[in-house]
């Protein structure tokens, strides 16, 4: 039990310590209110006035009020409904239908039918009618211009999650696009933005449901001199999906809403435990398309070196062992090895609330070495300049409060203390202004942050007091952060407008955890 969890303004305290529950471990945090709930609840119906509350009829898990909810206890699809273990299928590609130097396309999102369990067909949402989407290939320098078609119930948008574009082509919340409209994102892919990225809908209110009904793609952004460019390249672009026994895809539960929503099928270009071949040396990218899934990697039985990050190369190529992955992040890794594989996610612990089941190690794919091509991989992959010396700073706090607000129970996933408001410009910066921001996880549970329209460089991470330099340079638009954790970074925007700051758990990020930086 740490002190925080005392000092925060959890409403419920005079019911906690009415019901004897004073003292909780955050973990245990949501069984205990729901305890104290039905305590007071009893002693209502027993005619005693506990504080004022008016809690008939409220729900007896903190959940966000207004916000579509599944019924607890939702019947879920065995994991071993959906066959597993076929040869790993490459992501379809979006045609460009430009000449060298652009890259021109058209996207829908619209309602699409698969069968993705034998005997049932599951209504997914999909770009393209293909859920993941489709892979779009792009070279720096590229004008990218993509006529994009909202075939979707409701408003939507494309966001290209970690491209420098600017902000009116962002899609973020402030441009939506209408049921049955178009329109065209146009950006130009600058020199020295070669990296891994992905697209998927942001707009106001919708964006979970959007996601979690299969709406997301990878897009890649390819250097004419890439030192890696001879190693053939494999993509595992990878999701969650949750399906009910009937085999649809269901609402959010408050669980869900609270640790953000993981599926009970964890699936890699759309497919479960497939196997993947690697002859030789073979260049991965992974990307973690999970709404709030945490992917630890492993790989049982080869090597793996990190070469990249969510904005492409490292300096140096980096032996690892595992990788955090945490939602929407990305990696480039260089995999060797021999005989029979495993790529695994390893449990990791990011402190649910709730009665979260225990987490477990998860085979996400069988992988066959077989002999190939060895490659001896460049000393070198680039450099990467330091921003250099601040000329401003930014403190971003990210916190979880609960409250009875109308008589409901509720949770709120807070930045620097408020919920995120679409007309509200929660801070400044200025255009080629080299910023460091301090990013502070005041709160029981990880969460990632992301910022839009720029790329990052990682500081120092600051865990339980202690200041550690990050050991090596690399670009990012999303980076983890522990309970308690504050990690410092550096940053330049090259454009001016709104752009997002919010935690990856999409969950969190639509109730609140997000806020607007104004560039000028
Ligand atoms: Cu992946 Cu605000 O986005
Ligand atoms: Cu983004
Ligand atoms: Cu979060």
């Amino acid at each position: 039990m740490e002190q925080r969890y005392l000092e925060r303004r959890y409403f419920l305290s005079a019911t906690l310590a009415a019901a004897g529950l004073a003292v909780f471990a955050p973990r245990a945090l949501a069984a205990a209110m729901d305890a104290a709930m039905d305590a007071a609840m009893d002693d209502e119906h027993a005619g005693h006035d506990m504080s004022g509350h008016d809690m008939g009829g409220a729900a007896a898990k903190p959940a966000a009020a207004g916000l579509p909810t599944a019924p607890d206890g939702l019947a879920l699809l065995p994991v071993s409904a959906w066959p597993a273990g076929a040869a790993l299928r490459a992501l379809p590609l979006l045609t460009n239908t430009a000449a060298a130097g652009s890259f021109a396309a058209t996207l829908g999102a619209a309602p699409a039918r698969p069968a993705l369990v034998q005997g049932k067909v599951t209504e997914v949402w999909a770009y393209n009618g293909t859920s993941p989407g489709p892979l779009i290939e792009a070279r720096e320098g590229d004008t990218v211009e993509i006529r994009f078609r909202n075939g979707l119930p409701q408003p939507t948008t494309v966001h290209w999650h970690g491209l420098p574009v600017p902000a009116d082509q962002d899609g973020g919340p402030h441009t939506p696009v209408a049921p049955g409209a178009e329109r065209i994102y146009r950006f130009v892919l600058p020199k020295g933005c070669a990296g891994t990225y992905w697209y998927h809908p942001h707009p106001h209110d919708h964006t979970p449901e959007q996601i979690f009904r299969g709406l997301a793609g990878a897009f890649i952004v390819r250097a004419a001199d890439d030192p890696l460019a001879g190693i053939p390249e494999q993509h595992l672009f990878i999701s969650d999906l949750k399906l009910a026994a009937d085999a649809s895809i269901p609402l959010n539960g408050a669980d869900d809403w609270m640790d953000g929503r993981e599926g009970q099928f964890v699936l890699i270009n759309g497919q479960r435990e497939p196997r993947i071949s690697v002859a030789g040396t073979q260049r991965w990218r992974i990307w973690n398309a999970c709404s709030a899934r945490y992917l630890r990697i492993s790989l049982a039985g080869g090597h793996m070196h990190q070469v990249g990050t969510d904005g492409g190369l490292l300096e140096a190529p980096l032996a690892i062992d595992e990788l955090l992955l945490a939602p929407a992040e990305r990696a480039e890794l260089i995999v060797s090895g021999t005989g029979e594989g495993k790529l695994m996610a390893l449990r990791y612990d990011r402190q649910k609330m709730g009665a979260a089941p225990a987490e477990a190690d998860r085979l996400l794919a069988s992988v066959s070495f077989t002999a190939g091509k060895a490659v001896a991989l460049p000393k070198s992959l680039r450099r990467i300049a330091d921003l250099g010396k601040p000329q401003a700073s930014k403190r971003v706090v990210f916190s979880e409060t609960m409250s009875m607000a109308g008589g409901k129970h509720q949770m709120a996933f807070l930045i620097n203390g408020k919920a995120f408001d679409m007309h509200r410009a929660d801070w400044q910066s200025r255009r080629g202004e080299v910023e460091l921001w301090e990013l502070v996880n005041d709160s029981h549970m990880d969460h990632p942050c992301h910022l839009h329209g720029t790329q990052f460089q990682v500081v120092e991470r600051v865990r339980g007091g202690k200041a550690v330099r990050e050991p090596f340079r690399a670009w990012r638009d999303t980076v983890n952060l522990r309970p308690g954790e504050t990690v410092r970074v550096k940053l330049r925007f090259a454009h001016a407008g709104l752009y997002m700051a919010h935690c990856h758990v999409i969950e969190h990020e639509a109730q609140g955890m997000m806020a607007l930086v104004k560039v000028v």
